[in-house]
């Protein structure tokens, strides 16, 4: 074959390789609402940086005429490419190829990228759309979804991982998400081990896909999934969004942007936001976004375990974590789900250098059998683990109650916090008012001629001893009591200071999270 001609067929493979598995398939995915693989990819990348690593892989599987099926790409997509300038790597399923099952040439396309994703320090993005394990190929997939899941863990906190599902994710599909960093997922898409079949056969529940593991059922009850987007684009977006908080790696700092929000800004609004009775809620999603860069917060978990607030934002054009207690919901107080929603997001800001900022309100650990059976007790632990293991820069302001088990892991100076400040509203104290009276003056209260006058004169008193931060403040507990309206200056002068921190944990294998 001449030179010429040897390019001519290039160019006609690529053109076949274009059209994954034919134009009839195309059409079938496009009339499911869905884009194709090709098209996500264009909305994901920078124009014209897609560059594409092994277009011409097949599968080999001989067994069910699967050798007379053979289609250039094999269900994948992988390649390199830009977003905002910097360097990611993406793999994209093709549901037209197989339904976008894996296969074991699919798995080692994802290898060779995972591979490199780790090699060269960047971003590794899976766009999801498959009916999982290449059933025609029996062990060979599992041994490929096994490979893919290997350095899905040994990727973990090297470089930041992303999902995002927008069709079918079955089966063996679900675990390489399941080990990345963030999953979002778009509504009409689905999660699941087990398909509604199985689960009929198994438990005779009847349950369709959307009630089974749909967009918001993982994002409301089990967590799984950390943003919704209501399209396809929505979740593109999401993912550019999430990457501009965070680097490339491990080793490297967050971006930062040019700060356009007045660094000295003062909050008259905050001085006011405590309500007079303790027990009244506010909405910490307020404070927040007085205190950040132009308001603008970015939730990560919204959906899920609300009590709690997580989620990026930037001070002074650097990007921070925020962690909050949310009064408003359930009191703030920690719960199981509450507690690992915190502690993965703990983990995941200081396996990538970003500083956290923790705004403390909380009551304590929600009581009840629901919790104490549902192990509130390991999953508290979790985060406190999470923050006492943590060695980015820390910044805690207590509004209000910090009472308890609570107050010691809600970033508290004993958990190696840098800077803690605390608002005058601050009470901090081993239980609230009312319970510890109970305790200690059972049996005066019982004796008394007029027990809830006695009740509440001895509350009265606890409180005034315990409802401030005057104590917690002499014993070098906080470092400064601040106004609230001063609450944005001070945070980012503290983090100017601490910015340099260096701090190690003992060498080790690793330690053992109570999981
Ligand atoms: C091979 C598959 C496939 C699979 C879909 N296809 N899933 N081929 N292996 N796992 C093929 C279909 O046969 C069909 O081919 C084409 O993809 C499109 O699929 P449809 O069923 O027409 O699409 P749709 O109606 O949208 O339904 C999507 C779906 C369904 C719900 C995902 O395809 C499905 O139930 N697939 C199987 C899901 C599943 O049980 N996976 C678990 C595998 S076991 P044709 O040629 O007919 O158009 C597993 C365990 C691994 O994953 C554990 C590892 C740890």
């Amino acid at each position: 074959m001449k030179i010429k001609d040897k390019i001519k067929h290039l160019e006609e493979l690529e053109k076949q390789a274009l059209l994954g598995g034919g134009e009839k398939r195309i059409k079938a995915q496009h009339d499911k609402g869905k884009l194709t693989a090709r098209e996500r990819i264009e909305l994901l990348l920078d124009k014209g940086t897609f560059r594409e690593t092994d277009k011409f892989v097949t599968h080999r599987c001989t067994d069910f005429e699967m050798d007379k099926k053979k289609i250039l790409g094999d269900g994948v997509i992988t390649g390199y490419g830009r977003i905002n300038g910097r360097q990611v790597c993406i793999f994209v399923e093709d549901f037209t190829v197989f339904g976008g099952s894996l296969s074991k040439a699919y798995a080692e396309k994802v290898c060779k990228l995972q591979d490199m994703a780790l090699k060269m320090g960047c971003p590794i993005i899976g766009l999801k759309d498959s009916g999982g394990a290449r059933i025609q190929e029996g062990v060979d997939s599992l041994a490929g979804y096994t490979d893919v899941f290997l350095r899905n863990v040994l990727s973990s906190g090297v470089v930041p991982q992303i999902s995002a599902v927008l069709g079918p994710c079955a089966g063996g599909a679900v675990y390489s998400p399941a080990m990345t960093d963030f999953i979002i997922m778009v509504n009409g898409s689905y999660m699941f081990l087990t398909g509604p079949d199985v689960v009929k056969a198994a438990t005779y529940e009847d349950v369709s896909f959307e009630e089974l593991g749909g967009a918001m059922v993982h994002n409301e009850k089990s967590g799984v999934a950390h943003f919704f987007a209501n399209s396809e684009i929505e979740g593109i977006d999401l993912i550019k969004k999430l990457l501009s908080y965070i680097p490339q790696n491990n080793l490297e700092d967050p971006p930062s942007v040019e700060p356009n929000d007045d660094i000295n800004r003062m909050e008259k609004a905050l001085d006011e936001i405590i309500p007079d009775s303790p027990n009244k809620p506010y909405d910490m999603s307020k404070v927040i976004e007085k205190v950040i860069d132009n308001g603008e917060f970015f939730e990560v978990h919204k959906h899920y375990a609300k009590n709690l607030i997580v989620g990026f934002a930037r001070m002074a054009g650097r990007s921070v974590g925020i962690v909050a207690n949310q009064p408003a919901v359930l009191a703030g107080v920690l719960d199981r789900d509450s507690s690992m929603k915190g502690a993965r997001f703990v983990r995941f800001c200081d396996c990538f250098n970003i500083p956290i900022i923790t705004f403390v309100d909380v009551p304590g650990f929600l009581p009840g059998t629901a919790q104490e059976w549902g192990g509130v007790i390991k999953n508290g632990a979790k985060l406190l683990y999470a923050y006492c293991e943590s060695t980015v820069p820390r910044v805690t302001i207590i509004t209000r109650k910090a009472y308890g088990g609570a107050y010691c892991v809600m970033s508290s100076k004993h958990t190696r916090t840098d800077i803690n400040f605390a608002w005058p509203s601050a009470e901090i104290a081993v239980m609230g008012p009312e319970g510890a009276v109970k305790i200690l003056y059972r049996n005066e209260i019982k004796n008394a001629k007029d027990p809830k006058a006695l009740e509440k004169k001895l509350v009265d008193e606890y409180t005034e001893k315990f409802a401030n931060p005057f104590i917690t403040a002499s014993k070098g507990y906080v470092d400064a009591i601040i106004k609230p309206s001063e609450t944005r200056p001070r945070i980012i002068e503290a983090l100017e200071m601490i910015e340099n921190k260096r701090d190690v944990n003992p060498a080790r294998k690793h330690g053992n999270i109570p999981l």
